[in-house]
């Protein structure tokens, strides 16, 4: 029997509505607000919440005439319960309640990083468990084993590799969001010019620290202004991209699974999907990565998290509140 599913993804400043029919996207609408917090230099979750507000009916709107699906065809609305801004996730959470209500159609609350996780199913068919999923985000850095549900092995013990991106882009004066114009910028510099801290490394667990790189980058633009910006960002990105390979890798090779997937925002970077792909060679793993629309946020990944609960009967009361901590 064939579902058409609505996802609804408002966690941080993408407002986001996708139709799912089974696993194919019928349609999957990305409105940013990335305009409007650059001026700021990040995000401000009290504008956020209000631009949500305003955009949220239009693309749910624009996502059904895209997919050109009525919504009274539609079997159940997913939606991010969280983590993620507490005001912007009660935005998405109380219009999904809305269209439950009115529809009659049960809700499914998605835990985002899961979508994260879920983009790479909808774009490799073939793609099943065990696999090692890293997700690298603006507020997560994670190494997660896919097995029977979510082992977390690993995460960041200060900052996610995205916010590392967004800080040093805001000290090289090149705006918001960072990891975009750090990418560009470094296509300028050379990778080798300077050699930034790759923390824990070499230690055997799957923890990440992005503290002291980003102090460091910043210590050393203090002391030499006149340096380029673009050998900085390019050695800064090498430094990320280094530690992220190499402790994915290693969590593949200690729990003996042969499939990786990378997954969020920080997974739309070219310099990270090339070196984990040719390091996933030269192991013999298999790698997975989503497309780069489907990296960054969107809720074609929260509807399909939201198919496979509906199929499992995992539905939510319209009790249930947003929970800006959600863990695995
Ligand atoms: O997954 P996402 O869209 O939102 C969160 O759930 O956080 O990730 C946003 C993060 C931002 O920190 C942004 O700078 C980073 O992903 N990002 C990138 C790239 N595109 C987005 N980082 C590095 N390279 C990129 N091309
Ligand atoms: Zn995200």
């Amino acid at each position: 029997m064939s579902r058409v599913v609505l996802g609804i993804e408002t966690s941080c400043d993408e407002t986001s509505v996708a139709v799912l029919k089974d696993d194919k996207i019928l349609s999957n609408i990305v409105s940013s607000q990335v305009e409007i917090h650059a001026r700021f230099g990040g995000i401000v979750p009290e504008i956020a919440s209000r631009n949500h507000l305003k955009n949220l009916p239009i693309v749910y709107r624009k996502a059904l005439e895209t997919a050109e699906v009525d919504p009274h065809d539609l079997d159940a609305v997913a939606v991010t319960q969280g983590p993620g801004l507490v005001g912007a996730l009660l935005v998405g959470l109380s219009f999904a309640k809305g269209l439950s209500l009115s529809l009659d159609i049960p809700m499914v609350p998605v835990n985002h990083l899961q979508g994260h996780i879920y983009a790479a199913y909808l774009s490799h068919r073939d793609l099943t468990p065990p696999f090692i999923a890293l997700i690298v985000s603006g507020g997560h850095t994670e190494i997660v084993l896919v097995r029977d549900g979510f082992k977390v092995l690993g995460k960041t013990l200060d900052d996610a590799a995205g916010e590392a991106f967004d800080k040093v882009a805001r000290v090289l004066g090149l705006g918001y969001p960072g990891g975009p114009a750090i990418e560009k910028a470094a296509l300028e510099g050379s990778d080798s010019k300077y050699d930034f801290p790759r923390a824990l490394l070499s230690d055997e667990n799957f923890n990440f620290s992005f503290s002291g790189l980003k102090t460091s980058v910043m210590y050393f633009i203090k002391k030499n202004p006149s340096c380029s910006i673009s050998d900085v960002a390019a050695s800064f990105q090498k430094a990320v991209v280094d530690v992220l390979v190499e402790k994915t890798l290693l969590a593949a090779e200690k729990y003996g699974i042969d499939r990786v997937v990378i997954a969020g925002g920080v997974a739309a970077n070219t310099c990270l999907r090339r070196k984990m792909n040719d390091r996933a060679i030269s192991k013999g793993l298999k790698l997975y990565v989503p497309p780069k629309n489907l990296c960054t946020d969107n809720a074609a990944m929260i509807a399909r998290v939201g198919l496979e609960k509906l199929s499992e009967g995992n539905t939510a009361s319209l009790e249930i509140n947003a929970e800006p901590g959600l863990q695995f």
